[in-house]
């Protein structure tokens, strides 16, 4: 957080207008331009982005959609509000991503029939292979809705148009502003379409189904009367969080800037290590570096990764895990019947990964104690 932040907030603050307002709208506007969209419609968070974009599209009860256990809950959780089903595929151990190959086979298989939209998740700000999934959705007549949660700025080759940046691929796309993000709002969340008849959708279903222009009924040109089209939910953005949110957009590219450059310093650091996997970019693709996501080589070190983990907090670094396989969690093994050990290349990964502190305001020397740290463990665990 910068001053410019805290200039945007007070000036919210100090305008009168609180709630979804001109900040909001000057956000949309804005966000719509940096990743190329013809639409973008703020929200209150990624998690009620997904909702409404799979609502727009009429996603509802017995549907099934496409997605993958290597994510956080809030992905597969919002098919749940619908009433829809997730049905998992498994993960390309290389970019963590859903696997297009085993799209096709799940799809090839018979056992799902109502299959309506593909959910991918551009991990850790690696872009999935669109061009593949684009190809399978069109192939079997699928809706796409991108969960760029981590993938603001990532961009991928897409047949036709060169190199785009995540946004303006799906039918839909939905970021997340959530405090740890590559931009954060504190809480928010964007949806984009190309689809000006989806944007409307969703304009009116973010604020409990009111006329899309409902926020305006409080100006002194708005009118008291609003009419309810549909069913809606409570998912605008309010201008004291868009106002946070406009002055980080203008940080955005050198905030990717930063991640890329402690991506590469860690990259450069680890690469002579045999005990560890390193993330990668595919050729043409932009990473976004929301984590950094570091691979042991677990038969050549004596302790596993939990320990792992607790040995670098011992250190005093802020390691974690992403993620925890959904379809391993009670909710899911309930509600849908999944298994340990229904997606193996999910799992192994889970086995053995941990995230390594990324973030813009991380100094070098930090960059260097978090590599150094790693390093000397691995030496000194070392089979
Ligand atoms: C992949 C993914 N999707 C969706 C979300 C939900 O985002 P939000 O917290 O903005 O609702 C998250 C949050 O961490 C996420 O990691």
């Amino acid at each position: 957080m910068g001053v410019e932040e805290e200039r945007e907030v007070l000036d919210t603050l100090r305008s009168g207008w609180l709630t979804t307002g001109p900040k909001a709208k000057r956000f949309e506007r804005e966000f719509a331009a940096y990743v190329g969209a013809r639409n973008a419609l703020a929200v209150a968070h990624c998690t009620g982005a997904l909702h409404l974009a799979l609502f727009a599209l009429g996603i509802g009860p017995g549907d099934e959609v496409i997605t993958t256990p290597f994510t956080f809950t809030a992905t597969a959780e919002v098919l749940g509000y619908l009433g829809a089903r997730p049905v998992f595929v498994d993960i390309e151990p290389a970019t963590l991503n859903l696997d297009p190959a085993k799209v096709e086979q799940t799809l090839a298989g018979g056992r799902y029939r109502r299959v309506r939209a593909l959910l991918p998740v551009h991990f850790a700000g690696h872009p999935c292979d669109m061009s593949a999934l684009a190809a399978i959705a069109r192939r079997h007549r699928l809706a796409i809705v991108e969960d760029a949660a981590h993938a603001l700025g990532a961009a991928c080759p897409v047949e036709g148009r060169g190199t785009v940046r995540v946004g303006t691929i799906g039918e839909l796309s939905c970021f997340s502003f959530y405090a740890t993000k590559n931009i954060t709002c504190a809480e928010g969340g964007m949806v984009t379409t190309e689809d000006d008849a989806l944007a409307a959708r969703i304009a009116v279903a973010s604020l409990h189904g009111m006329d899309r222009d409902a926020w305006k009924r409080y100006d002194a040109a708005g009118s008291w009367y609003y009419e309810i089209h549909d069913l809606g939910f409570k998912y605008n953005l309010s201008d004291v969080h868009a106002a946070i949110g406009l002055a980080q957009l203008k940080r955005a590219d050198a905030f990717l800037a930063r991640r890329q450059a402690i991506a590469e310093a860690y990259n450069a650091a680890f690469a002579a290590e045999p005990a560890l996997k390193l993330p990668g970019a595919a050729p043409g693709v932009t990473h976004a570096w929301h984590l950094y996501v570091l691979r042991l080589e677990l038969e050549r070190l004596r302790v596993d990764r939990a320990r792992f983990v607790d040995l670098l907090r011992e250190r005093a670094v802020g390691v974690s895990v992403h993620c925890i396989p959904l379809h391993t969690m009670h909710y899911y093994q309930r509600r849908y019947g999944y298994r340990r050990g229904d997606f193996p290349a999910a799992e192994k990964v889970y086995q053995d990964c941990l995230s390594l502190p990324i973030y813009p305001a991380m100094s070098d020397d930090d960059v260097s104690y978090v590599a150094d740290s790693v390093l000397s463990l691995v030496r000194e665990n070392r089979r």
